[in-house]
This record gives structure tokens, sequence and C-alpha cells, in this order.
């Protein structure tokens, strides 16, 4: 029965269902091979149909959902499996029979590639435009609150601004008054320009792939220093009172693991960012991380992204010294 589903059908449905998740549209996939087979479960001693396809990307760990940051309903990682649950859903109401879909995705590039090739920033009326962002949304709502002009996205996901980062990094310094701030991670300066327009202090932003699209935004203020590095390799030099992070989340546990150690005696208060709050497992471990250093670390959900505020001292429930 399963050799009735005409293989091309089957490829467009593949390709249709991840096209809705993936929107940079330089992330490219096609299906190259469908394998159809009967298998024995060993669980459950019937016959089961399986679907094997073969997709080919020019970014695995996009088309996988692996690369990135804070990807759509808790789907980390886990593009592959939406895919195959979604087939299997329909396939199974269309054919009345039990029917299995396995996907394997292979990248067409060299092993080593530049993420700075799948991160772009968008002005705000083309994102508009295309339809990644919608008016009215949450995110074009904060972009009118802030004047922000930039999106960024990287894959399947629209990376900044993020309404719950931009609103936390802004309540923090009305409550702090820092005199001066690192953005580390700091993207198109959206988290700055928050910051600075609600309090006037010294800032220093820090990011390999999108210093320029940092400068326009933050162009208007004074104060601002825009260094196009690596944080990975970045020494802190001097002492802020506020250290902001605001990493991919998937990078968020390399960050604490290697990181957090270089910034402990370099700043009063230190903010990260590090997923969505549905993604609790994550970020539960992500805060055990920060547990390892930090006297004081709050993690509590902004707007649905998780959040840690961590401190040497034991603060109170606002951030300040209990
Ligand atoms: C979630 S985005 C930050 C968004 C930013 N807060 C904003 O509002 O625009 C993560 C940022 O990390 C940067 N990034 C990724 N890996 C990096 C690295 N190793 N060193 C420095 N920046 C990096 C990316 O360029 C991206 O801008």
């Amino acid at each position: 029965m399963i050799n009735k589903l005409s293989t091309d059908e089957v490829k467009q449905q593949v390709l249709r269902v991840f096209q809705e998740i993936i929107v940079d549209p330089n992330v490219s996939f096609e299906v190259v091979d469908i394998d159809v087979h009967e298998t024995k479960s060993i669980t459950m001693g019937n016959t089961i149909n399986v679907m094997w396809v073969k997709v080919l990307a020019n970014n695995r760990p996009v088309v996988m959902g692996q690369f990135g940051g804070l990807a759509p309903n808790g789907l980390y990682g886990l593009f592959k499996s939406y895919v195959e649950g979604y087939l299997k859903g329909m396939y199974e109401g269309l054919l009345g029979k039990r029917i299995r879909f396995y996907i394997d995705v292979f990248d067409s590039r060299p092993r080593d590639y530049d993420m700075k090739d799948y991160l772009k920033v968008l002005p705000r009326k083309e994102a508009i435009r295309t339809g990644i962002v919608k008016p009215d949304s949450p995110i074009d709502k904060v972009m009118n609150e802030y004047s922000l002009e930039q999106v960024l996205i990287i894959g399947g996901d629209v990376s900044a601004p993020v309404p719950g980062v931009l609103h936390a990094a802004e309540n923090i310094v009305r409550k702090q008054l820092p005199n001066n701030i690192l953005d580390l991670f700091c993207g198109t300066g959206a988290v700055s320009k928050a910051i600075l327009l609600a309090h006037t202090c010294d800032v220093t932003c820090v990011d390999l792939f999108t210093a320029k699209y940092a400068r326009q935004t933050l162009a208007p203020f004074k104060n601002v220093n825009i260094q196009e590095h690596d944080v990975f390799s970045y020494k802190v030099r001097g002492f802020y009172d506020l250290i902001f992070a605001d990493p991919f989340d998937a990078e968020a546990m390399k960050f604490a693991c290697n990181f957090v150690p270089e910034i402990l005696s370099k700043c009063n208060l230190f903010v990260m960012s590090h997923g969505y709050s549905e993604n609790k497992y994550w970020n539960f471990l992500v805060h055990q991380e920060l547990k390892k250093n930090f006297a004081y670390v709050k993690t509590y959900s902004s707007e649905g992204v998780s959040m840690s505020m961590c401190s040497q001292k034991v603060l109170n429930n606002t951030g300040t010294s209990a």
C-alpha cells in the first residue's frame, strides 16, 4: 500500500514543511532520494512501513534546527523530528495505515563554514514586506517602541530584536542605574539602544559579525564603543557595573562554561539570556552552570525568554544588594 504513495508527492510535502520553518532564502535544500521499506518492529512484532527521505542542504545545522537562536515552539534542534512527525500524522490519516518517516539531512558544503554567511540583517521594511515580521506582531511593536530599523535573522529564526530581552535590559538599568555596561553579542545594537534610551551611561558593545549594524543603530548616542571581536577570546578590560550577554541559545551553555569565569571579578551584575522559557531542561542546565560560579543566580522568564541575573554578592529580588 505504501508503494501507492507517489515519491514526487512526498518530496513536495517534505520541502513544503521545511520551507514553512526556515526563513532564510539562502538556505537551500533538496530531496535527493526516497526509499520505501517494510520493516519488522522488534518492540511490537508487527510490520511497519518506513519511508527514508534523504535531504541535501547547504547548511545542515539550520535545516536540523540546531543553529541559531530562539527556535519557535521549542523546536530547537528538532526541525527534522517535527517534519517526520508531521508527515507521519498526515499520511497515516490519508492511508489509514501505520507509516514512519526517517529524514537524513546531509550537508553539501565542506565541514568548515563561516557563521557570517548565514547571518542576515534585514531592514525592517524588507522584513515586513517579505512577511518575515508581521505588522503589529510583538517584534514589530518592540521595534516601534525603541525606533529600531533592523531585523537579525539566522536560518529558521528571527534572532533579534526580542521583546523580552529588550524589556529585561531596560528594567534592569532603570533599577541599577549603572555607570558603564558591556553588551556582549550586541547584534544590531538593539539591547544597548533600549538601555541608552532609558539611562545615560558608557556602553561597550562586542560582536564578531554585526558591528557595522550596531554602529548604525547606536550612531545618535555618545560614549559608545563598538568592537568587532570573538566573544569567546575577548579579554574584558576594566570593571563594569553591568555585563549583559545575549548569545544564540545554542551557544549559551558554551558561553556559561567557558566565558563566565573570565568575567567573575569584572562586574557587579551579570545578566544573560539563554533560550525560550519552555526549553526548561536546557535553561535548568545553564542555571546550574552559572551557580557554580556566582553566589546569586536568579533565573526568570521575560515574555517567554529565560534570563539569568547573577552576582558575586547575594542580592534581593530586585537585583540590589541584600
Ligand atoms: C541573539 S543575537 C544577539 C542579538 C542582539 N542582542 C540584538 O538585540 O540585536 C546573537 C549575536 O551573537 C553574535 N555572535 C555569534 N557568535 C559570536 C562570537 N563567537 N563572538 C561574538 N559574537 C558572536 C551574532 O553575530 C549575533 O549578533
